[in-house]
């Protein structure tokens, strides 16, 4: 059932002090053909997660412990070769700046074309005959189709600069699907854009995910729009999952502290007089956390044993599961 299955996952930095842990054991599982959404405020490690199924760490970072299961295969344990036949084909990742991650000097035709010709497999695939360019461009307008580009053939031709945000993402989300994944990884695709371009992209991904039967790893800080979108959801908070449940159980019965003023932070419209709220204090240095709950310190609810012991993931729901002491 499961297709991809992140267990325990550590990922630290190197510091000049010693080791600082980002990720500190995230357990996540995204099923065949769902959408699972991962929230959180920012620093949290939701990007840092998502570049590490690709096994793309940035510099410094490095896997401290953990397994990626992706189709029952370690992703950690393979090398450059197996990786290249997932990264960017069974598992693709669009970001949250469509336009910083097109090349500037190519057209979006050559560059979804490149992503095609890679597909193939081609060594030389800059030098691919007439007849097979011919091939990968209407290949290239297909894709554009399927994301509802407006005026495909045109933008074929067009540079990245030339193209509107929304336009820009169904670019790169046409990129993702000419590997034909089996999993889509997308980083706040949507917070660049304007709020109704925003709208359309998430109904566009949820076409797709059907048609595609495609899995969606769905990274936002903003819950309001994961619940549009997942079935399931994820709270994270300081590199772990602190609460996991179904989407409607998530928002009507948030169980930890930190979910509910998360909940509390968003703009409630039958209640327009309320006072946008915010969580009080702000995320810890990771380097200076120490043993108890990492959100001891801002939590309203802390007992004694918060200070001292970090809780582990308890059951509260058929599929609901949260860590936090006091509950
Ligand atoms: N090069 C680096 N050296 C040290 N720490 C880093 C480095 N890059 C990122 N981090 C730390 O990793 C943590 C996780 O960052 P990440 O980008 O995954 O957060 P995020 O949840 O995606 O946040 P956002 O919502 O802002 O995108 C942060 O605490 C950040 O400070
Ligand atoms: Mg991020």
């Amino acid at each position: 059932m499961s297709l991809l299955e992140v267990r325990d996952l550590r990922v630290s930095f190197a510091g000049e002090n010693g080791k600082i842990p980002i990720l500190r054991g995230v357990n996540l599982k995204v099923n065949k053909g769902e959408v699972l959404g991962l929230a959180g405020e920012s620093g949290c490690g939701k990007s840092l997660t998502a570049l590490s199924i690709l096994k793309l760490l940035p510099e410094k970072a490095y896997f401290d412990g953990g397994e990626i299961l992706f189709e029952d295969e370690n992703l950690l344990e393979m090398d450059a070769n197996q990786l290249m036949k997932i990264r960017g084909r069974k598992i693709a990742m669009i970001f949250q700046e469509p336009g910083a991650s097109l090349d500037p000097l190519f057209t979006i035709g050559n560059q979804i074309g490149e992503a095609i010709e890679k597909k193939l497999n081609d060594p030389c695939s800059v030098w691919l005959p007439r007849s097979s360019k011919l091939k990968v461009m209407s290949e290239v307008e297909r894709l554009l189709g399927l994301v509802k580009m407006p005026k495909p053939k045109k933008v074929l031709h067009q540079y990245p600069h030339q193209l509107s945000g929304g336009m820009a993402q169904r670019a790169m989300i046409a990129m993702a699907l000419a590997g034909n994944p089996s999993l889509l990884i997308a980083d706040e695709p949507t917070t660049s854009l304007d709020v109704t371009t925003g709208s359309k992209i998430i109904a566009l991904l949820k076409e797709l995910r059907e048609s595609f039967k495609m899995s969606i790893l769905f990274i936002s800080h903003n819950l309001a729009l994961l619940s549009q979108i997942s079935k399931r959801i994820g709270i994270m908070y300081l590199g772990r999952i602190v609460e996991e449940g179904p989407t409607d159980e998530i928002l009507n019965q948030p169980c930890h502290p930190y979910t509910r003023l998360l909940l509390l932070c968003l703009p409630d419209p039958e209640r327009r007089d309320r006072p946008l709220s915010s969580i009080p204090g702000s995320v810890p240095e990771p380097a200076a956390l120490g043993a108890g709950c990492a959100f001891a310190s801002r939590c309203p609810k802390k007992i004694e044993i918060c200070r001292i012991k970090e809780p582990e993931m308890k059951k509260v729901g058929e599929n609901h599961l949260v860590a936090c002491h006091n509950l």
